[in-house]
Parts: C-alpha cells; structure tokens; sequence
C-alpha cells in the first residue's frame, strides 16, 4: 500500500504496458509490435519521407486496434486517484491511445502524441482530431497549404511534446510512480533518476524494467491487479 498524504504531489508516467490488458499491444513484448514492424519504416522522419503510405497502413492499423480497446482497471484507478488529487496529480503517458481519457483522466500530458490526431507535415497549423484510417489506393492526404496530413505522432528522432510542463512537475513532485514502461526510450526513461532522493520512486509492472534500480519500491502485477488497491490517501 502507497500512503499519499496531505502534502504529497503525485507524478505518473505510464508506459504500453497499462494498456496491455485492454488489448492493445506493447512494443518489445512477446508479441510486441517492434516484433513484427521495423521502427525506421514506419515511426520515423525518415520512414515518412521515404513511404508515407506504409506509415499511414502502420497508423491505421494501430487507430483500428485502439479503438476496439475499453480503459481496464488500471486506467479507471488512476482516474479515481484524480478525483481525489485534482492539480496535486500529473498524468504524463507515453502512449498515444485515449484510453486514460475513455477512464475519466482529465488533464493527461501525450508526451509521444496522439494516435486519434493528425496534422500536417508542412505549416504550423494545429494537430487535428482525426480516427480516420489510411485507403492505400488513395493518395496521402493533403492539407490546404499542400503540405501532406501525418499521424500527430512524435517519432523517433523527434523531440517529445510538453517536456517543459513534465519537468516542471517532475521538479515539485514528491511522490514518482512508473507504470508498464521497459526504462529503454529516453527522456522518459530518465525521469526517474531525476527525483530520486527527493521524492519516493515506485514502479508497477509484471517484470524488472531497464532502469529498476532508480526505483526504491516496486510492486510487482498487471496494473490492473495492482493498481485498483495500491494507493490510501491520507
Ligand atoms: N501491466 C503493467 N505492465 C505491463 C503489463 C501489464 N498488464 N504487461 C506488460 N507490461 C510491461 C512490460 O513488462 C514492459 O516493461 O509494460 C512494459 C512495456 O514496455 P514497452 O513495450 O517497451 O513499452 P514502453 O516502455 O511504453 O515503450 C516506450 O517506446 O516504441 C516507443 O513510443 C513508443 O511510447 C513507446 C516507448
């Protein structure tokens, strides 16, 4: 059981690995989707200057596996945990599904994108909310300054977004709580070590991450197993 007292403000970062029992695959598990594609073909600047349309299918099929998801308990506890934290909680997920949002989060910073987003590679307009998927017999679409539509996804090679407001809450946090992410994909794999010693560091997972020890307690499950009885606020 994690005591959260009065004072305690709460960061959490979470990893595929909370999505996992909702169905939706990780990266480097058994099954993993870095099993089956090539990360410089389809999740990189380079991918997508090379074939836009193979990024746009790998997109595609991802937006189709995502939206047959539902949130599972791990995602509905750590809505529940806003409601009983409000602004002393921040949700920084590495994933792009929606599924924390389908539970109930609110405020949850996507530092890796949103895969239910596009925008266009070209002019500075706003990403976009688009669950469309990709006919490739059909051109990739365009946007009106004719630069092309992408997956508003942060790819490899890419800076991450919000990382002001991340390390700003990493900064006054005093409670880290990493949830199914392998510690191997910077920066978030270092936010961790960025608290130690000043703010209590936990990790909630079925196996040791990269980084288990930057951790000073871990708690060992599926996040639905886990999660639901994990946390008493003081
Ligand atoms: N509950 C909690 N954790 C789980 C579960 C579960 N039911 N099932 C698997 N896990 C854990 C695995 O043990 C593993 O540590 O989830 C983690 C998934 O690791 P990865 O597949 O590497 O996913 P992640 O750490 O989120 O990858 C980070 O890499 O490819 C990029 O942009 C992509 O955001 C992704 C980033």
């Amino acid at each position: 059981m994690v005591a959260i007292g009065p004072a305690d403000r709460v960061f959490i970062l979470t990893g595929a690995g909370i999505s996992a029992e909702s169905g939706i695959p990780t990266f480097r598990g058994v099954n993993g989707l870095w099993r089956s594609y090539r990360i410089e073909e389809v999740a990189s600047p380079h991918a997508w200057r090379r074939d836009p349309r193979l990024v746009w299918e790998f997109y595609s099929m991802r937006r189709c596996a995502a939206s047959a998801a539902k949130p599972n308990r791990g995602h509905h506890a750590l809505a529940r945990m806003e409601e009983s934290l409000h602004d002393r909680l921040f949700l920084c997920t590495q994933n792009v599904d929606n599924l924390h949002e389908q539970a109930g989060s609110s405020r949850v910073v996507h530092m890796h994108g949103e895969l239910f987003k596009s925008r266009c590679d070209r002019c500075n307009s706003a990403p976009f909310e688009d669950s469309a998927t990709y006919d490739p017999q059909r051109a990739v679409p365009r946007c009106g300054c004719g630069g092309q539509i992408r997956p508003h996804i942060c790819w490899f090679g890419e800076v991450p977004y919000g990382l002001d407001r991340i390390a700003s809450a990493l900064d006054g946090c005093t409670v880290f709580v990493a949830i199914g992410t392998s510690g191997v994909v910077e920066p978030a794999a270092s936010f961790v070590a960025r608290v130690r010693g000043r703010a209590r560091t936990i990790y909630v997972g079925p196996e040791e991450p990269a980084n288990t020890l930057a951790f000073s307690e871990c708690h060992w499950g599926k996040a639905g197993d886990v999660l639901p009885n994990l946390f008493r606020f003081e």
